[in-house]
């Protein structure tokens, strides 16, 4: 092999090593990372790729428009980033609190409802996106919020949006 061609070669290799150590962006919805919270006790639960693909398309949607990225356009103070689902009352950095939250949304202290105000399975008469969800449905769009906000991805909620 000539000079030339073995600096080539090393070239390549180099680029190779960038590609596998680019930073993770958003989180690729595979095998690897469908593992979610399911309540408070700590119990958890994994979701299929089909689910969190479904859960994707959902959100996309019918939450984007507010929660692109998973921040919150009208109110950044209670974005979808884990930390602050994890602090609202109850708790909802869990699959089966947020499945309730997007049935009957409440205030971040848990003390009144807002499904007049944030779209909500129970209002959807107000809400037209939000009818025929199934439970699956929420579960789907549930996984997909968790995924993102508990995955490597350090943008989900914090306002740097990338999707
Ligand atoms: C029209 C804008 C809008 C749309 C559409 C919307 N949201 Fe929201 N969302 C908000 C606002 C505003 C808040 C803050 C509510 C408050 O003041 O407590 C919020 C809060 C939330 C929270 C609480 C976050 C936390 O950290 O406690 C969750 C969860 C949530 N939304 C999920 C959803 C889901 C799921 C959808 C789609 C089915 C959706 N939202 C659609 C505007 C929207």
């Amino acid at each position: 092999m000539s000079k030339k061609n073995i600096l080539l070669l090393f070239v390549n290799l180099l680029l190779l090593v960038y590609l596998f150590a680019l930073p993770v962006n958003a989180v690729k919805l595979d095998e690897s990372s469908n593992i979610v919270q399911l309540n408070e006790s700590g119990e958890t639960t994994s979701l299929t790729v089909d689910t969190l693909k479904r859960g994707k398309t959902l959100f996309n949607a019918k939450c984007a428009q507010c929660h692109n990225g998973g921040i919150t356009k009208n109110n950044p103070n209670i974005g979808l980033d884990v930390e602050t689902l994890k602090l609202a009352t109850p708790s909802r950095d869990n699959l089966t609190n947020l499945i309730d939250y997007i049935k009957n949304p409440t205030s971040y202290d848990g003390v009144d409802s807002i499904s007049e105000t944030h779209p909500s399975v129970n209002n959807a008469d107000i809400f037209i996106k939000m009818k025929n969800l199934t439970d699956n449905d929420l579960e789907a769009i549930a996984g997909y919020i968790l995924i993102q906000a508990t995955g490597p991805d350090q943008k989900w909620g914090v306002g740097k949006i990338s999707y």
